[in-house]
């Protein structure tokens, strides 16, 4: 943790009511730039001087654990250079939005897992998604679900209200609210899409070309409505193990119906422990960073001009449409908080 983060006198109070508890879960909520993730990364850590604390990073669109569009768990001990055991789900896209299911299932199923690996601290950060209704109720579902110890919401004003609200009679959960501290730095909605694409290429960057016979495999997830080559190009899928943890995360080549064959390329990993393949919602283009014209197949522009790409007032109109992640079929969401 960097030296110049500056400590306020409630985060200290979180962390003396988890340590006088023993052991506990918080759920960190908040909108885009509240200082969230440095809150959770500086618990985190001083919880593992501790006892075995785990770090659950639910923002699927900022990752810090793992790649963008992965719920992750990472546990640590004495400190959090290095995770002494990390785990991955899939949800398949970069915003909660149309894939409530996929991370509310993830969280709760990496939840489980903390505990079965004895973490007796649970630092749970969340997405910056919080504003319109269906971001509440995604929130209030988070929270119903993983039933936290503290909720500990960052806000400038009254703007969590409509979240915390539903949980301030409950008999369990203590909810803590804390100012967003002024030393938060503001990112652009340019700079998350180039975070995005950065998370995701150096994910990819030891990737190497694998395929794969359907058969015997689970296929489930977002399939695209046709077979056409071009919709499966760089579709973004998560190879799973038999309990649904990620085993590597791949981008599509090619899915050949004659032979039954998924082309893809992944991270080395160990293809007997694959069980399933959930495929994700969107196509990331490694080859086009954001910002950069594509040269584009008819087909694939005609796709992506259906892509609503929620227009950032204070911004120009983006170069391309295609700017490395693109939103996939179906109902894809502007990505309001980055
Ligand atoms: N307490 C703090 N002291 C100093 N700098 C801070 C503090 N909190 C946040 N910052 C600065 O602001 C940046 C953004 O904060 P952070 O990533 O924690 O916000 P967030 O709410 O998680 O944002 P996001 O919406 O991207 O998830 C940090 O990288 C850090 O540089
Ligand atoms: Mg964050």
């Amino acid at each position: 943790m960097a030296s110049d983060i500056v400590i306020p006198s409630e985060w200290e109070a979180v962390l003396r009511a988890l340590r006088d508890r023993g052991s506990g879960m918080v759920y960190v909520v908040g909108a885009a730039d509240r200082g969230k993730t440095t809150f959770c990364r500086w618990l985190t850590g001083r919880l593992a001087n501790v006892a075995l604390a785990g770090f659950l990073d639910c923002d699927i669109g900022q990752s810090t654990l793992g790649p963008p569009a992965t719920v992750g768990l990472a546990l640590y001990k004495d400190s959090v250079d290095c995770p002494r055991a990390t785990f991955l789900r899939f949800v398949g896209a970069v915003t909660p939005s149309g894939h409530m299911v996929q991370e509310l299932v993830g969280a709760l199923r990496l939840k489980e897992r903390a505990r079965e690996e004895g973490a007796s601290f649970l630092v749970v950060d969340s997405p910056g998604w919080v504003v319109e209704p269906a971001a509440q109720e995604f929130h209030v579902r988070m929270i119903d679900l993983l039933q936290p110890d503290l909720v500990v919401g960052f806000e400038r004003g009254p703007e969590l209200e409509g979240i915390l609200v539903n949980f301030r009679r409950h008999p369990r959960i203590q909810i803590i609210e804390c100012a967003a501290p002024p030393q938060v730095v503001e990112r652009k909605r340019d700079w998350r899409r180039l975070y995005r694409f950065q998370r995701f290429s150096e994910y990819f960057a030891n990737a190497v070309p694998h395929a794969r016979f359907l058969s015997g495999l689970g296929v489930h997830g977002r399939m695209p409505e046709s077979f056409r080559e071009d919709s499966w190009r760089d579709l973004l899928i998560a190879l799973c193990d038999a309990e649904m943890m990620v085993v590597a995360l791949g981008l599509v080549d090619r899915l050949d119906l004659v032979s039954g064959t998924l082309a893809f390329r992944a991270p080395p990993h160990d293809a007997h422990r694959v069980a399933t393949v959930h495929v994700g919602s969107i196509q990331v283009d490694l080859s086009n960073p954001p910002g950069r014209v594509a040269q584009q197949s008819p087909h694939r522009a005609a796709r992506q001009s259906t892509l609503p790409d929620e227009a950032d007032p204070a911004l120009p109109a983006p170069v391309s449409p295609a700017s490395g992640v693109r939103g996939g079929r179906g109902r894809s969401v502007p990505d309001q908080y980055g």
